[in-house]
């Protein structure tokens, strides 16, 4: 595992391939984003109006699926930017990932189409509150490469 450089270490202006790298993370990372709104607004799509279940717990698995890569590519991005958070936060994605697959067991074994409410509001604060904790938290500290724009989460 690659071990984390002090954000102190890396200057935004230090020479051009590192903001181009720094770009190209918060680029992947913000992509990743909106992806993961699709499918979070498939879920969302599929409770209301297929009543299947096999369709909402496809659209469940595919958000978790989405997320998994997501992760990957984010703790990449964190490496790539130096993050000092890279552990915490990578930490949390490895409980977040625990936490959905918990929900997706209760899907299969317990819940019926009354619950699907709950679990897409579960799913939605799966989200939003890593993002606004963690992923908002990390952006807002990093320098926004010159031409670029800071990603929202
Ligand atoms: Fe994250
Ligand atoms: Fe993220």
């Amino acid at each position: 595992m690659l071990t984390p450089v002090p954000a102190a270490a890396v200057s935004p202006e230090s020479d051009p391939a590192d903001v181009e790298r720094r770009a190209a993370a918060l680029a992947l990372v913000a992509q990743d984003h909106r992806r993961l709104a699709v499918r979070w607004e498939a879920l969302i799509m599929a409770i209301e109006v297929e009543d299947d279940a096999a369709i909402v717990r496809d659209c469940i698995v595919s958000l978790i699926s989405c997320a998994r890569d997501h992760f990957v590519n984010e703790e990449w991005a964190m490496r790539t930017l130096a993050a000092p958070e890279y552990l915490t936060h990578k930490a949390e994605h490895v409980r977040l990932l625990r936490d959905a697959g918990d929900m997706l067991k209760n899907f299969d074994a317990a819940f019926t189409p009354a619950d699907w409410t709950a679990v897409a509001a579960f799913f939605r604060h799966w989200i939003c509150s890593h993002h606004s904790r963690w992923d908002d938290a990390l952006f807002a500290r990093l320098p926004v490469p010159t031409g670029g724009a800071a990603p929202a989460a």
